[in-house]
């Protein structure tokens, strides 16, 4: 994918501020780590960006972060991103103000970096009035996630830049394609107050599998992109199994298996980690039993004295939108 353009964006005369919402995202989808993710309605962030007359980027404001992300614009995510975007435009001339709003927990493996940093590329190429394809801003983003957790994958920020069940085919080059999906699937989401910190849980992740491991993996993603191009749920349900990364990483998640067992038992078509944890969800084939399994699952957490947050949501097939 090239990322430079030869055309030199210049954002539209009188351009003013604007506030961008980027989607949360559920990433791996089970079986596909680091190739597979959706994006859902909510949560997400909210980026609001102005030009300024002094060139670079400046971060006045964030909030929502309990103070935990860093306003040094060569420190933070969304700035560096952006910055990148800029250079390899030819505007690095051009002054920005960032506003950074956290609606979303951090470090829940919702993708909160990645909705922060497409939030703000999508201001950022609004803005300057590019009318390039959103795509095009996915080499920046993965700037913004190696700098979050030490690697650049894709699995979130791609499906928050382009809504919507997204595969990543290849990194080298990257080769991303935007699936089709179910319109009934629903996803139940339960974020644990556990500390799952990414860079930490891509580090207990065995670097050898056995090809048994491989055979059953790669026959499980190919289930699940059958599944959803065939509208089938119940393929998508029984492909939703992983061998190699959830055997080690549930154990970071206080009763997992419980909680699996309880969604399953109540109708829930698949259940596993999001992301990197510690978040879990469920895919239902219908509103009301999510939402049924995100309280069955609160409860269960309560119980082992862990708080949670919890969401429903359809998939969210529009990525990244302005708000005013
Ligand atoms: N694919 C990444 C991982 C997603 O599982 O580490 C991080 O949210």
């Amino acid at each position: 994918m090239d990322n430079k353009s030869d055309k030199k964006i210049s954002p539209p005369l009188g351009g003013r501020g604007l506030k961008v919402f980027a989607p949360a995202t559920v990433a791996n989808v089970v079986c596909g780590f680091d190739v597979l993710g959706f994006a859902v309605n909510e949560p997400g962030d909210e980026v609001i960006m102005r030009l300024t007359n002094k060139p670079g980027i400046v971060i006045s404001k964030i909030t929502g972060d309990n103070g935990r992300l860093p306003l040094d614009p060569k420190k933070n995510t969304v700035s560096v991103s952006v910055e990148h975007y800029l250079k390899s435009n030819g505007r690095a001339d051009i002054g920005l103000d960032i506003e950074l709003h956290k609606k979303m927990p951090i470090g829940s493996g919702l993708g909160s970096s990645s909705a922060s940093t497409v939030a703000g590329l999508y201001a950022a190429k609004t803005l300057l009035g590019d009318d390039t394809d959103a795509v095009k801003l996915l080499p920046f983003a993965r700037k913004g996630e190696e700098m979050a957790c030490g690697h650049g994958h894709a699995d979130n920020v791609a499906p928050a830049l382009l809504g919507g069940f997204v595969l990543i085919r290849s990194y080298e080059p990257l080769d991303v394609i935007k699936l089709p999906h179910p319109k009934g699937l629903f996803c139940a989401i339960v974020f644990p107050d556990v500390d799952v910190p990414t860079r930490e849980a891509r580090q207990i992740i065995r670097n050898k599998i056995q090809m048994k491991d491989a055979v059953t993996q790669w026959g499980n993603i190919a289930g699940l992109v059958s599944g959803l191009f065939m509208n089938d749920i119940d393929l998508i349900g029984r492909s939703m199994q992983d061998v190699l990364v959830e055997p080690v990483r549930s154990m970071l998640i206080p009763g997992f298996y419980q909680m699996r067992e309880i969604a399953m038992e109540m109708g829930a078509v698949s259940f596993g980690i999001s992301g990197s944890g510690p978040s879990v969800f469920a895919f239902t084939k219908d509103e009301q039993t999510a939402m049924q399994i995100t309280q069955k699952l609160k409860q269960h957490l309560a119980k082992l004295n862990i708080g949670a947050n919890t969401y429903v949501s359809s998939i969210n097939d529009e990525g990244p939108k302005v708000l005013g």
